[in-house]
């Protein structure tokens, strides 16, 4: 296992480009099981979660290829449809394979995902949502065995936009016989992104991007060519190392628009923004304050830069309040955050920050993938060393995000965790 040795106190100064979104190319990944043939997917991020899924369609029987960001993905002879608790358990949007193997087998037999670090995350929307499409769903042995003749088109109302689910459903009904309305969707842009990759591949899609999904279900899909958003997740996770050292930093490759949220917050924080159609400057030319922010489906402020916009209030003038009503105990980071000098107060999903001088490096551990990314953003500004343990947790999200952030005057070193307690 690496660990991550950070010394901080330089500002962030030059240009980063923006990888593609890890949370849409899994999705698209999955998607080519509703095809027979090579599918080519560009702008894919070099990610551990991206690998997992690239072995998990190998298991199933396809051929994939990654070279330059470049995803080849031949289904023509996949043949297999379980998916095992050991793939499922190091990466839960496995579960991605379950709807495209159902509609295009007519079974699927996916081990069921635990609880995460961050509390219960149940996958009751994607089971009932395939119930009422018509499939027959037992749970047994620790796994889900989902069968069915044709998926029926019906009506299916998410008591939450659940992006999992969403996909998921979006996934089986693109092959269902007749018309499926999905209310209360998701509208995530990589929900967008699977919406149009399922287009370009045949489905007959409309509303991608609204609350409610109309789908005319076709008796097949074709492979494509195609390509991944850029990760508004990583934008936001950058722009907020530029605003934690006082930088000057410019993210390019990236779609500004999908960080909104964020940018806003930064904005009233008092950081200047800069925008283009494709890039955004953040400087900091005067003293930031606090502000106070609530997580949100898309577009409200996403639950995914919950702990990195903590990581900045920490050393923000004022108090913060931080509201998480996504996932209510992902709330890891702040006991962290409070090992290199934060003042941290975590009660019933809601966070009290109250914004210290300084903070001071200090042994920590990545406990989820954001929460990692958190510690990095604190390390970049705490006097002396932050050793980060456990970085694999980064790795499944951010590409190589030790030597971008080194390339604009950070000193982040990967080395080898000799830990032995
Ligand atoms: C996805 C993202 C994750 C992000 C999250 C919310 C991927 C691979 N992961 O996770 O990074 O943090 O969206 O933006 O894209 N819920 C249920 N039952 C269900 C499904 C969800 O109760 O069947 C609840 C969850 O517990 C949670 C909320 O709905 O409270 C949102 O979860 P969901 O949007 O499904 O998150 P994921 O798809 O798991």
């Amino acid at each position: 296992m690496d660990k991550f040795i950070i010394t901080g106190g330089s500002p962030l100064r030059g240009e980063l480009p923006i990888s593609g979104s890890k949370n849409a190319v899994l999705p698209v990944m999955a998607a080519t099981l509703l095809t027979k043939g090579t599918t080519v997917i560009h702008n894919v991020p070099d990610l551990v979660d991206m690998r997992t899924m690239a072995h998990l369609l190998r298991i199933l029987g396809a051929k994939v290829q990654f070279e330059d960001h470049r995803l080849t993905i031949d289904t023509t002879t996949y043949d297999f449809n379980e998916v095992p608790y050991e793939l499922v358990k190091t990466m839960r949007a496995s579960i991605y394979v379950l709807g495209p193997l159902l509609a295009k087998m007519g079974e699927a037999k996916v081990s069921l995902p635990g609880g995460c670090s961050f509390g219960p995350r149940p996958i009751d929307y994607h089971l009932r949502g395939l119930e009422t499409l018509g499939a027959t769903v037992e749970l047994k042995h620790g796994n889900i065995h989902a069968t069915c003749s044709r998926l029926k088109g019906t009506e299916i109302y998410l008591d939450f936009p659940s992006v999992g689910a969403t996909c998921n459903l979006m996934m089986s009904a693109v092959l269902a016989e007749g018309t499926t309305v999905l209310y209360n969707c998701a509208k995530e842009p990589h929900i967008i992104n699977l919406g149009e990759v399922l287009q370009q591949m045949g489905a007959k899609i409309q509303g991608v991007g609204t609350d409610t999904i109309k789908i005319e279900g076709v008796a097949e899909l074709h492979p494509c060519e195609c390509s991944i958003y850029a990760d508004y997740i990583e934008l936001g996770t950058f722009l907020i190392a530029g605003a934690i050292t006082k930088g000057d930093l410019t993210l390019t490759h990236c779609d500004p628009m999908q960080a909104e949220a964020v940018i806003n917050k930064l904005r009233r924080s008092g950081y200047n923004m800069e925008l283009t159609p494709s890039t955004v400057r953040i400087t900091c030319p005067r003293l930031p304050k606090a502000v106070n922010v609530t997580t949100m489906p898309y577009p409200g402020f996403p639950t995914d830069m919950q702990a990195q916009f903590m990581a900045l209030m920490s050393v923000t003038p004022g108090t913060s309040m931080i509201a998480e009503t996504v996932f209510q105990s992902r709330f890891n980071h702040a006991m962290e955050l409070n090992r290199l000098g934060a003042n941290i107060h975590v009660d019933e999903g809601m966070a009290v920050v109250y914004g210290v001088d300084k903070l001071s490096g200090a042994p920590v551990m990545a406990s989820d993938l954001r929460a990692s990314a958190a510690l990095v953003l604190a390390g970049l500004v705490a006097e002396g060393e932050t050793h980060i343990s456990r970085v694999y947790h980064i790795d499944r999200g951010y590409e190589s995000i030790e030597t971008k952030l080194n390339a604009v005057g950070a000193s982040i070193q990967r080395v080898a965790d000799s830990n032995r307690y």
